[in-house]
């Protein structure tokens, strides 16, 4: 079977399915996470609510779409160099996958390691499954887990016994640092260091800042997958959260902001209109924008100054002919992390 657009072939779909612990955040979380988020100004909502199964999908879509040109450097990246970015890593290595990402992107990996093993951490257990039961298709020898919860606060990895000794290489694609602000980017990555321990490395995707028009093109593509993946929280906050909201009232909107070299995804009021959440109820003005997500871009000596900041050094960095998108090796420092320099 001819795996997405990429020829790989992975063979039939296994019926196992992926072994999941669940440390979802309650519904009570849920609720106070937003109603946190809709007090600011602007207004916020949390980026993992954009993930469950409706929007894991169209995310997936949103991987395919022409503007969207990350998916495929990455993906040729890690092919090309899987060798040296996992040179350091002993036999019996856990990988572990901060996002359930896809299938490609950790498959070299893990044909480049001896005997790994492999850990997803993902906030939608229905993406860990349709992600799990293709790749064990795929890697039948290697031992797989998932872990459905919020990797951005994540106190530990509650491995099976035998796992806890293994060596961690963690893996964290697709920019998705971009998508913390830089002060909760350093805080995440200090807070890899004990869980992938002081023989742990790190390899971490980073798109960095290019022509202004091609990323505001990658984040509202013209099929309109993105808006339908963006509007869809509207959906979501409805359906599991009974709020009052209504969907079509909103566009959505992509702005690359140069001077915070980021891009904001933003849902934008068309018109005055009200949102009632449990006992909240918030006015929107017309123009007035919901912020979605945030997608900073880091060039590679920012990254790294950020990198070191949160106690992590750069040992090898490979990236496209164009040098946008890069994909970073790195180790602990010995120095502990210290984040306060580490401005939104
Ligand atoms: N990590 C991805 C990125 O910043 C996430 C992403 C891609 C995304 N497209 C998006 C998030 C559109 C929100 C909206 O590139």
């Amino acid at each position: 079977m001819a795996d997405m657009d990429t020829g790989m072939r992975i063979g039939p779909v296994s019926a196992a399915p992926l072994t999941v612990i669940d440390r979802h955040p309650p519904a009570p979380d849920v609720l106070a996470a937003v109603r946190g988020g809709l007090a600011q100004q602007p207004r916020q909502l949390p980026a993992w609510l954009l993930y469950d199964r409706r929007g894991s999908e169209l995310f997936a879509e949103i991987c395919r779409q022409p503007e969207y040109t990350l998916t495929a450097t990455e993906l040729a990246l890690l092919r090309h160099h899987a060798g040296p970015l996992c040179a350091g890593c002993p036999a019996g290595t856990l990988v572990v996958e901060f996002g359930a990402g896809s299938v490609e992107k950790v498959s070299p990996l893990l044909e480049a390691l001896a005997a790994p093993a492999y850990l997803a951490v993902d906030i939608s257990a229905s993406a860990l499954q349709a992600v799990g039961r293709r790749l064990q298709a795929a890697h039948p020898a290697v031992p797989m887990l998932g872990l459905c919860a919020d990797y951005g606060t994540l106190p530990d990895l509650p491995l099976p016994a035998d796992w806890r000794d293994r060596p961690r290489l963690g893996f964290f694609p697709g920019s998705s640092l971009g998508n913390f602000d830089p002060a909760e980017a350093c805080r995440f990555l200090a807070g890899l260091r004990p869980l992938l321990g002081s023989r742990g490395q790190l390899l971490i995707g980073i798109d960095q800042p290019r022509d202004p028009a091609a990323i505001e093109a990658a984040y509202d593509d013209r099929a309109g997958v993105t808006a339908a993946f963006e509007l869809n929280v509207l959906h979501r906050l409805r359906r599991e959260l009974g709020a009052e909201v209504d969907p079509d009232g909103f566009r959505y909107r992509a702005t690359w902001e140069a001077d915070r070299s980021r891009v904001a995804m933003a849902l934008v009021s068309i018109g005055r209109q009200r949102l009632r959440l449990a006992d909240l109820e918030v006015v929107f003005s017309d123009g007035e924008p919901l912020i979605t997500e945030y997608s900073y871009k880091y060039a590679p000596a920012a990254f790294l100054e950020l990198a070191a900041r949160a106690g992590w050094q750069g040992l090898d960095r490979r990236c496209d002919d164009a040098d946008g998108f890069s994909v970073h090796r790195l180790q602990p420092l010995a120095a502990a992390p210290d984040c306060s320099a580490s401005a939104d």
